[in-house]
């Protein structure tokens, strides 16, 4: 195997850095984002090229063997995975990153070079190890959790207990004094420390995600897509690998912006949701009666009512994943448009299961961008709507986050469907949405229910509003 300088490896890393810095920038619009994608491919090819090539890399062929196995692996996953299941992908792929970071952690301390430092270079390494470790353990627990959350494991609604912050502070302070004892510590010496760490970091994963749930969950992936980052940034000081570090950083503070934005969109403090401290989260008082009856019409008279409106706003949301609806729904749209209404789209910022979900979604079925609008832009015009079609959206247009303290998304802001004439809301059954709340929405005097999956109840519709 042919060997190459620390010169053209520190060319390639670099080169490879503004790859992944040119990535992350065409993955902020769908526009540029397969750009974006084949930057990051491009760029890690050649991190793992160069890395592979350096000078003291040993075991090529089962590095080689293990990358083929992996890639296979990937590959079949991600032609199998629906896009429903992208979030819930994304967190155990975290996971893998944050086991990464623990496997190093514990290999570098086991090296016999690592003991062969001395003085403040030993500490360093030491803290290094220690910190990769811990960060790695809760992002290696914290996203099995969020995995389980996602995927129907684990109930989404949050689990905590009186006093669980001061837990964590106390397991935190624990974590630091072992990490004395850990530096401390002669030769391999240290293991007990490291091992005791390891478990209570693990522990503090799974309490730091339990707790946060329903509504808050957002904030959980991009948080722990913020964790994996500086997991691997971690790895790369252990190993001193200079790419690592970057990239690691790239992917903790991108992340770490993505939830702040989240925080935003949501009404929510950043530190009270990744501490579980429950801003707007429901006072735990109770809830508010719902008051009214639910009625429900059939495809013939949706397509009445929509004959007969000038102005017709669709908010999608999960459910319209779920069902592919977005081919469909496209079709009628322009089928309204064509026979003159005025046809947009209101998209929550956290509707679905991932940031810019239904973006995607529409975007994928040829929705012009120009009739795609954003809560903030489209609210203000919700009392001048003749009629509002909820289409698999459930918590993204509940009022009781606007007047219910006692509900786990109080403050959440969201799309006020009820302020428009009609309110047609298409979904299957009654059940509630990703946070449990149940949806005074659906009792509304102008509410009407359309009960059926999304797709077939938007092909029927479509099907009278072309007679
Ligand atoms: P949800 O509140 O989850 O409601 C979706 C609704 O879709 C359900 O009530 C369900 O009712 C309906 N549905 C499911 N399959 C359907 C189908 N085939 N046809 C028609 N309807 C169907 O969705 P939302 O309003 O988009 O809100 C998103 C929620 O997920 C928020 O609470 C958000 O915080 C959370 N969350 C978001 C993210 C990101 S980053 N976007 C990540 C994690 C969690 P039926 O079963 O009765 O049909």
């Amino acid at each position: 195997m042919i060997e190459i300088g620390k010169e053209i490896q520190t060319a390639a890393y670099l080169f490879a850095s503004i790859l992944f810095i040119l990535s992350l920038s065409g993955l902020s619009s769908q526009e540029s984002a397969k750009r974006g994608v084949l930057y990051g491919i491009v760029g890690m090819a050649i991190a793992i090229i160069a890395t592979l090539l350096g000078k003291g890399v040993g075991g090529h062929v089962y590095i080689i063997a293990a990358i083929a196995v992996a890639s296979v692996i990937g590959i079949l996953v991600a032609r199998k995975v629906e896009m429903t299941a992208m979030p819930q992908l994304v967190a155990i792929l975290h996971s893998f990153v944050g086991l990464a970071a623990v496997l190093v952690g514990f290999g570098s301390y086991l090296d016999p070079k690592t003991h062969t430092l001395t003085g403040a270079a030993h500490t360093i390494h030491l803290v290094e190890v220690f910190v990769g470790i811990f960060i790695g353990a809760i992002t290696l627990t914290g996203s099995i959790i969020a995995w389980g959350k996602l995927d129907g494991k684990v109930p989404s609604k949050p689990w905590s207990f009186k006093g669980l912050q001061l837990m964590n502070l106390l397991l935190l302070s624990a974590c630091i004094v072992l990490g004395v004892f850990f530096c401390k510590a002669e030769g391999t010496g240290g293991m007990v420390y490291l091992g005791i760490m390891t478990a209570i970091a693990s522990f503090i994963g799974v309490v730091l995600v339990m707790a946060i749930g329903g509504g808050d969950m957002p904030v959980v992936v991009s948080m722990l897509n913020s964790y994996s980052g500086w997991a691997a940034s971690a790895a790369g000081f252990m190993l001193g690998n200079d790419l690592l570090i970057v990239t690691g950083a790239l992917v903790g503070s991108s992340g770490a912006i993505l939830s702040m934005h989240m925080c935003h969109a949501m009404n929510r403090s950043f530190f009270s949701v990744i501490f579980a401290s429950g801003s707007g989260a429901g006072n735990g008082g109770e809830k508010k009666a719902i008051e009214g009856e639910v009625t429900a019409l059939n495809h013939e008279e949706v397509a009445g009512l929509l004959k007969e409106a000038r102005s017709v706003v669709i908010v999608p949301g999960y459910g319209m994943a779920v069902a592919k609806a977005q081919y469909p729904i496209y079709d009628m749209v322009q089928t309204l448009r064509k026979a003159g209404k005025n046809v947009r789209f209101a998209i929550h910022p956290v509707a679905g299961r991932l940031p810019g979900h239904m973006n995607v979604l529409l975007a994928e079925a040829n929705v012009p961008y120009d009739i795609v609008m954003e809560m903030d832009e489209i609210n203000d015009d919700m009392p001048d709507t003749d009629v509002v079609m909820v289409i698999g959206a459930n918590d993204v247009v509940n009022p009781s986050a606007q007047d219910d303290p006692a509900s786990s998304i109080y403050g959440m802001p969201v799309i006020e469907a009820w302020k428009a004439d009609k309110v047609i809301i298409m979904k299957r059954s009654m059940s509630a949405g990703y946070s449990g709340e149940d949806n005074p929405l659906f009792y509304k005097p102008n509410s009407e229910m359309l009960y059926g999956d999304a797709k077939a109840s938007v092909e029927k519709i479509l099907g009278f509003l072309k007679n």
